[in-house]
């Protein structure tokens, strides 16, 4: 039987967005229908549309450009190019009162943050148990340097924020002298927009804010004069889709002199002395741009937030909103005969503050968990694009599967000298440990995005109806079916 049929269905949604970008996935990502591909992983990294490319080209094509920096004609193309890049960066966040400062991407912007807070002048980290492991790793660079870190803590009803705990978390730690408070504007993980209203309230509590936008700002406007965080990751492969390799620290002005910058490499100093100890580095975003930046590419960026601007950022957002209201609808009600839905959603079952990212554990008949990556792998040979695991958020799977703090200490102390086989799929290795199923599957939704995607997915996992998990093989010699 075919799971398919063999010609593409017609739309059988419509939105109110369909005018607009149908038209746009015709013009930039047409290569999506003539390869019978289902793209649902936005969050992982936007496409990039046909004319980014053609454009960028074009540039490059007609422009002698070298390493900038020098008075020669080719280099200062390059800064030409790059300093336009950037003053289109702060005016697409209006942050005129923020330097931008070219990173590979949010993570090396998050570690610039990690690696320059002063930590080490009594320090405290207060993060968000929703946070991409790249603001997680911070706290290795605040233990290092003798400072302290405390998660707060999401409900697992809906993974928002504990607000009481939070507020309790942001008005203690009074002693401390450098307070860094790190969350997700959006989580990469449940969608949910965390509230702005924290920035200002753990400001006013003598925290530093690092804000990571990374998951935000491909589909939400970010106005920095309206939301004022010392810190702001972004990596623009997520907005649109190319280059890849390049994103952002927003820092605000005023913050600045706070990020120590313990060494220094070419193109960060006024001066360097090697007979004595000096150097100065110099005194704005280029103290962090170490060595040659990607010059050939970053002029890229203005091509793309032009690209987005076209579309119209507040367009995008209301386009996933209904995108997203169409899945969580249709998945809502898929369900067995016997009543037991196909999908358990986790996070918010609406629209509201939250984005075009939804992750799901499948349940077979007698609500058991299909194991992710067995979801993900049918996934695949139907051509459609997903994601599944723990994607790098380790403190929503944690929430979703109830692992207690109990089960954390018995695995890791059950396995202290054993070293981790890194061939062994980490999260069904703890599974079988812990005796239930972790990790989820996500997916995503952008600017490409149509409402046959949806229904692909939605048709996919139709086909679960009334299934049992020991359709799933190797389960049975992992001891994981009871
Ligand atoms: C919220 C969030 N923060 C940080 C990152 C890290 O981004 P990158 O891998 O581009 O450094 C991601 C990537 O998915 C993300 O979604």
């Amino acid at each position: 039987m075919r799971l398919f049929p063999k010609k593409p269905n017609k739309l059988k949604y419509s939105l109110t967005s369909d005018n607009q970008f149908n038209a746009l996935r015709k013009k930039e990502f047409s290569r999506l229908d003539s390869l019978g591909q289902t793209y649902l992983d936005y969050t992982g990294g936007n496409l990039h549309p046909k004319s980014l490319l053609s454009d960028h080209y074009n540039l490059l094509q007609k422009s002698i450009l070298g390493n900038p920096h020098s008075t020669n004609p080719s280099s200062q193309m390059a800064t030409k190019l790059v300093e336009e890049a950037r003053k289109k960066i702060l005016s697409f966040f209006n942050a005129d009162d923020y330097y931008c400062i070219f990173t590979p991407n949010a993570s090396g912007a998050l570690k610039i943050v990690g690696e320059c807070y002063p930590f080490e002048d009594n320090g405290h980290f207060l993060l968000l148990s929703d946070n991409h492991n790249s603001v997680n790793g911070i706290r290795e660079y605040c233990k290092s340097k003798g400072g302290d870190y405390t998660y707060s803590p999401i409900f697992q009803s809906d993974l928002r924020i504990d607000e009481d705990k939070l507020m309790e978390n942001i008005t203690s730690f009074g002693v401390k002298k450098n307070k860094l408070f790190g969350f997700p504007a959006q989580s990469n993980v449940s969608g949910v927009k965390h509230d702005w209203k924290w920035v200002k309230t753990a400001k006013g509590n003598g925290w530093d804010v690092l804000l990571d936008a990374a998951a935000f700002v491909p589909t939400c406007k970010l106005d920095l004069k309206k939301v004022q965080p010392d810190f702001v990751s972004v990596s623009f492969y997520k907005i649109f889709g190319f280059p890849t390799g390049i994103g952002c620290l927003l820092v605000k002005k005023d913050s600045f002199p706070k990020l120590k910058k313990h060494w220094f490499a070419g193109g960060t100093v006024d001066y360097v002395s090697v007979k004595k100890s000096n150097h100065l580095l110099i005194a704005n975003h280029e103290r962090f741009e170490n060595g040659t930046i990607n010059y050939l590419d970053i002029p890229a960026i203005k091509l793309g937030l032009d690209f987005i601007e076209s579309i119209g950022i507040d367009n995008i957002r209301k386009r996933i909103v209904e995108l997203t209201q169409l899945f969580l609808t249709e998945m809502s009600q898929l369900k067995h005969d016997n009543g037991i839905p196909v999908v358990r959603i986790f996070g918010p079952l609406n629209t509201e503050n939250r984005g075009g990212t939804v992750i799901m554990n499948f349940q077979d008949k007698d609500g058991k968990t299909f194991p992710f990556d067995w979801i993900e792998n049918q996934a695949n040979k139907k051509l459609i694009s997903i994601r599944s695991g723990c994607f790098c958020n380790p403190g929503i799977d944690e929430v979703n599967h109830c692992v207690s703090n109990e089960e954390m200490t018995k695995f890791y102390s059950s396995r202290k000298d054993q070293s981790f086989d890194s061939s062994t799929n980490y999260l069904k290795y703890m599974s079988q440990q812990i005796g239930r199923m972790r990790g989820a599957t996500r997916v995503s939704f952008g600017i490409a995005t149509n409402t046959k995607d949806i229904e692909t997915f939605v048709n996919f996992a139709s086909k679960l109806k009334n299934k049992s998990i020991s359709i799933v093989d190797e389960l049975k010699g992992e001891g994981m079916l009871n």
